[in-house]
């Protein structure tokens, strides 16, 4: 009887163990999928600044956007052609600080993004003065300025 006994305790002892180590893997388990969800909140969280605008401002923004990378195409391949006055004439009326572009830049409630996008805009008119001196390291060296504008505002803000 008491060997009964004491062989059960130690089976009930065995059985104990083997539900605690099952509850802890199912912990880990757990644990580990919360982890790994956090990670993947994080990387799909986008830290840049929103510029709240309405669906006719986005609209109106993609739209210059996409007119600015097409002067930039155009102007790239017209240094390879050395035609340097008609880079110069682009540079001016598509990046260069016009007065729309003026206009366009302080409808934003931003200041940091308007001084970011005149201050782009002003390098499109240096764009365009370099350009006339028919330099290509001058003009190369202007442009890749004007696109450091387009990659640190990008880097910063969203629509
Ligand atoms: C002052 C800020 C600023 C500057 C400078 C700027 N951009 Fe943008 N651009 C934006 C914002 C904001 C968006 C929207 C991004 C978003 O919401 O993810 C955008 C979007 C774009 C898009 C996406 C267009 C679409 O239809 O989806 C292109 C292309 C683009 N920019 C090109 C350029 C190029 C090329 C330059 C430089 C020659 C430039 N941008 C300079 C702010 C800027």
């Amino acid at each position: 009887m008491i060997e009964q006994v004491s062989k059960l305790s130690v089976m009930l002892f065995i059985a104990g163990i083997a539900m605690f180590s099952y509850a802890e893997d199912k912990a880990n388990l757990a644990g580990e999928m919360m982890h790994q969800h956090h990670n993947m909140k994080h990387s799909i969280v986008d830290g840049r600044i929103s510029l709240g605008l309405s669906p006719e401002m986005k609209q109106h923004q993609l739209s210059n956007m996409r007119s600015h990378l097409e002067a930039v195409q155009a102007i790239t391949s017209l240094i390879a052609e050395k035609e340097f006055q008609k880079a110069s004439e682009i540079a001016h009326s598509k990046l260069g600080l016009t007065e729309e572009m003026r206009k366009m830049c302080n409808m934003f409630n931003n200041e940091d993004f308007t001084a970011l996008g005149l201050a782009f805009h002003e390098s499109g008119d240096s764009l365009g003065d370099a350009l006339k001196t028919k330099d290509t390291t001058k003009s190369l060296r202007a442009l890749q300025s004007t696109l450091g504008y387009c990659v640190q505002c990008h880097a910063t803000f969203r629509q």
